[in-house]
């Protein structure tokens, strides 16, 4: 392994690979391959720390220490064992394993977790023959994340810890937020630029408008937040200091925008206002308790990118196709406009009575959901 440059992975939500390796081509780092979840990269220790800080649709960012035959538990030990983890962890280090099967003969996880743990320390206890002193964990964190699918393992250290999604300003919601990173991964694939207008009338906690006024202001959504990878030798404070300092000089201060949010919940409005204070973004977005079918749209060539309800309970089913109704009727009534809106329910497009001209399987959580696009006209330069 080249110690200066590692093999990364930015994990990705179902359906998002294509936005998490674009963003890392403007970061300035080319992704090498995509496969489901995962967009593989190269990158040093400066550069893993500019994914944390400024990956906005990314879930975590991964270096990929080793994959390897692992048909049986003896291949298994062997493989983890033959990691470096001496030039790789800190004295004393607090380690954590993470394991999953995918179609593979080992599929006890609690067996993988232990046998790993055991390489990992007995490793680090007496090199080749593990049978140095008992080692006690007080050192830096660590969390290995190991993946066994069709009997090769990978070996992946996470330098981000809690998920990228977790930006700091969201400290209320309400009942069925968007992750952060999932909200920002949708104003990505709507193309909105900041010089079109913006809204979202199904607001709740405001997680769509906030992530959309943070990518106005390039405010690198990670900036306000620690990282797992922080407490590590192998990045030296510098690092994190260096690219803090970049990130916070390509903001832009001041910057324009008409941007809406409301919700018919005036509560939940308030708390959308208080996060976007959080953010940094308060000034960008006007807020207002309203029903979408009272909405009044400000501007042209807009863009509306909502996460309205799924009405999965019983007896919210008319109510939601109700509210897709009056969402189907207010976009015709503003016919520049492009409307964005994910939602579970896949007959979306029968109640809102146009056919979207794309329409993206996309999971929020565990819920399998479509993002229908309705692309309207772009504004002539
Ligand atoms: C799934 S939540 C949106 C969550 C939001 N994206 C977030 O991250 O917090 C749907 C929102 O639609 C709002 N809503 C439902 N019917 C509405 C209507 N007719 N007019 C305006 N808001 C409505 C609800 O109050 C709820 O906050």
């Amino acid at each position: 392994m080249n110690e200066d440059r590692f093999l990364c992975v930015a994990a990705a939500g179902f359906g998002l690979e294509s936005v998490v390796r674009a963003e890392l081509q403007a970061l300035g780092i080319p992704g090498e391959r995509v496969e489901d979840g995962r967009v593989f990269f190269r990158g040093s220790a400066s550069e893993i720390a500019r994914c944390n800080i400024g990956l906005r649709a990314a879930d975590r960012v991964l270096i990929q220490l080793a994959e390897f035959p692992a048909v049986d538990f003896d291949a298994f030990y062997e493989g983890v064992r033959g990691i470096p983890w001496r030039d790789l962890l800190a004295p004393s280090p607090r380690v954590t394993v993470d394991a999953r099967s995918v179609k593979s003969r080992l599929t006890a996880v609690p067996s993988l977790q232990s046998v790993a743990k055991k390489a990992i320390i007995n490793t680090l206890r007496g090199g080749s023959t593990g049978a140095g002193p008992r080692m006690e964990e007080t050192g830096p964190a660590y969390d290995v994340e190991i993946i066994v699918r069709a009997d090769h393992a990978s070996v992946c250290l996470d330098t981000t810890g809690p998920g990228l999604h977790k930006r700091g300003y969201r400290q209320e919601t309400g009942e069925a937020p968007l992750r952060e990173n999932l909200a920002a991964s949708l104003v990505l694939l709507s193309r909105w630029e900041p010089s079109r207008p913006f809204a979202d009338p199904l607001c709740g906690s405001g997680t769509i408008p906030i992530e959309a006024a943070l990518l106005a202001a390039r405010i690198a959504p990670g900036l306000s937040r620690a990282f797992a990878a922080e407490s590590w030798p192998l990045f030296p404070p510098s690092t994190w200091k260096q690219e803090r300092e970049s990130a916070r000089a390509s903001i832009l201060r001041g910057v324009q925008t008409q941007m809406q949010a409301s919700d018919r919940d005036a509560g939940l409005v308030r708390i959308a206002e208080a996060n976007a204070r959080r953010a940094g973004v308060a000034e960008m977005i006007r807020f207002r308790a309203a029903r979408v079918e009272a909405f009044t749209p400000e501007g042209e060539y807009g863009c509306m990118v909502c996460n309205p309800p799924y009405g999965e309970r019983q007896g919210q089913k008319h109510e939601v196709e109700a509210l897709y109704r009056a969402m189907g009727m207010l976009y015709r009534s503003i016919p520049t406009w492009s409307l964005f809106a994910l939602t579970a329910e896949e007959q979306f497009q029968k109640f809102f009575g146009a056919r979207a001209s794309r329409n993206r399987k996309l999971y929020n959580g565990n819920i399998r959901c479509w993002y229908f696009q309705f692309f309207g006209p772009l504004p002539r330069r």
